[in-house]
């Protein structure tokens, strides 16, 4: 069972950005929006782009291969052509470092 594994620093990845890291030996994106942070696959679930190749624009995530796009706070499809939703991680802030527990 996996727990809560340090990721990233909060000044690292400002409000409107993303950055992608390795926890566990898996890729995940950790994502700011104005909703807080998220963590996410860091693989587009079409055809298995690096998400972190992409783009943010509010909540979502677009990616840069075919332009599927993906609400960072839940991981569901916006738009085709995916249309499998990406692996979505626990998040938490403590002090300056972000924290991610992998989904089991
Ligand atoms: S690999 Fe991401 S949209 Fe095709």
């Amino acid at each position: 069972m996996s727990d809560f594994v340090k990721a990233a620093k909060v000044a690292e990845i400002p409000e409107g950005s993303f950055k992608s890291v390795e926890v566990d030996f898996e890729r995940i994106v950790i994502v700011h929006t104005a909703d807080g942070f998220f963590a996410l696959a860091d693989e587009c679930t079409h055809d298995g782009e690096p998400i972190s190749t992409g783009s943010l624009k509010k909540n979502e995530l677009i990616c840069s291969r075919h332009g599927a796009r993906f609400d960072v706070r839940n991981g569901e499809v916006t738009r085709a052509p995916a249309i499998v939703p990406l692996d979505k991680h626990e998040v938490k802030v403590e002090g300056d470092d972000i924290f991610v527990k992998l989904a089991e």
